[in-house]
């Protein structure tokens, strides 16, 4: 910083005597350094004179970077900008067509459902839904153009060599006890659910909304609970619950330790809790929020996973009654885990899916010295 600051003043400095048309005079007095006791200048044209401790001293003013170079253009993030286009209101969504039965679940074709909107890049007329049980716990859902050949390769999805695809599990998908259930609708364009089969609980519901996918935009909502816990969407310093207030971007930086800024890692994934009222004859779980809980009563809490593989940047919206969210382009590739503990969904999602970090070295863990102490 101290590098930067001194930089800065001698920007200033040069800036006063030299980039100003015609002529100009600058002075300064003594510095603690002793270099200069006393200067002036003047300046015409393309040389100008200096009395630097009473010599006088002529150069010739060179172009420099002026101090305003040092403000950035005024740019609002669209989320905070209150007149930006909201996709959600201007875009057609999708159909889904020709549904077929596939190994362990379906494909389809999801096809523009109206005009192009084209409102962050150019829709895509045509998408690929695939929907694969892939194990006992985890259930697929990817979504990607359904043209990606060599004549489109601008459109990037992340290729399996630099972030495997989670393994397909068992074969026989009469088999699956998975506790997730998918279901589509195309009414009024095409959305899904994934419904908690032990409970009746809607876990992601993209009803209410419609699929926005361009070539460099691309936008989902899922409804959530009130005051819902989310935990995940790393690499931040910020509450372990990350509240229905916030905006979790997704874009790694070598920053240091900034406060809800993205900092090195880039985690799509997000742990979901709910609780539930179980009735004790029955056995029926009723969701519970903060709104209509008490500290005598028992609950029952359950979680779920939703790993969204994606390494572009990407923005994910807690807002208070759902999730939005957005990628700069890419495919939409979730991945489910049903749970039902915390530590049920990290092991699915760790050594189900991605895979565990690796072993640390026994010499890192001797002395080490940084510059950053
Ligand atoms: C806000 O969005 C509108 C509509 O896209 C745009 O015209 C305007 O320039 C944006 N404002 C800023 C400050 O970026
Ligand atoms: C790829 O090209 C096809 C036409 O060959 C087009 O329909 C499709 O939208 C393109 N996909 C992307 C991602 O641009
Ligand atoms: C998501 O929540 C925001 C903020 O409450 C709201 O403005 C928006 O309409 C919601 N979107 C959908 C698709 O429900
Ligand atoms: C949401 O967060 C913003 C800034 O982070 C804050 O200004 C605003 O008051 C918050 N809104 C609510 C409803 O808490
Ligand atoms: C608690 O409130 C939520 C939504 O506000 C509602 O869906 C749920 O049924 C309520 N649960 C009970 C046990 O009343």
């Amino acid at each position: 910083m101290a590098k930067l600051a001194s930089w800065r003043t001698a920007v200033v400095v040069l800036a006063s005597t030299s980039l100003i048309n015609g002529q100009t005079t600058a002075e300064s007095t003594s510095k603690a350094d002793g270099l200069v006791s006393s200067q002036s200048s003047t300046n015409t044209g393309g040389t100008a004179t200096a009395t630097i401790s009473g010599s006088q001293t002529t150069y010739s003013v060179a172009f420099t970077v002026p101090a305003s170079a040092d403000n950035g253009p005024n740019l609002l993030p669209n989320i905070k900008n209150t007149t930006a286009v909201q996709a959600q209101d201007v875009c057609p969504g999708y159909k889904a067509s020709g549904v077929q039965r596939t190994a362990y679940g379906f494909s389809a074709s999801l096809t523009l459902a109206g005009n192009p909107c084209n409102v962050y890049g150019t829709d895509i007329e045509e998408l690929t839904l695939t929907v694969d049980v892939q194990t006992a716990h985890r259930l697929n859902v990817n979504i990607k153009p359904a043209h990606l050949d060599s004549s489109n390769i601008t459109q990037y999805v992340l290729s399996e060599d630099l972030i495997p695809f989670p393994a397909q599990g068992f074969a026989d998908p009469t088999t699956q006890n998975i506790d997730l259930q998918f279901s589509w609708s195309n009414d009024p364009s095409f959305s899904f659910t994934v419904v908690r089969k032990s409970t009746g609980d809607v876990l992601f519901d993209t009803r209410g909304s419609v699929l926005v996918y361009e070539n460099q935009f691309i936008e989902f909502v899922t409804q959530l609970p009130e005051d819902y816990n989310l935990y995940g969407m790393g690499e931040r310093i910020h509450d372990l619950r990350l509240g229905n207030n916030f905006t979790a971007t997704f874009y790694a930086a070598d920053a240091g330790d900034p406060i809800d800024g993205n900092i090195y890692g880039s985690h799509p994934f997000y742990l979901d809790t709910r609780y539930y009222e179980v009735d004790a004859e029955t056995g029926a779980h009723t969701l519970v929020t903060t709104q209509n809980t008490s500290a005598s009563n028992q609950y029952v809490g359950m979680s779920h996973g939703v790993f969204q593989r994606s390494a572009h940047g990407m923005e994910a919206l807690l807002l208070p009654t759902n999730l939005t969210w957005r990628a700069l382009g890419g495919s939409i590739d979730l991945y489910f885990f049903d749970g039902p503990t915390q530590d049920a969904v990290t092991k699915q999602y760790q050594i189900g899916a991605i895979g565990l970090p690796a072993q640390q070295q026994y010499w890192t863990l001797g002395f080490h010295q940084c510059r950053w102490g």
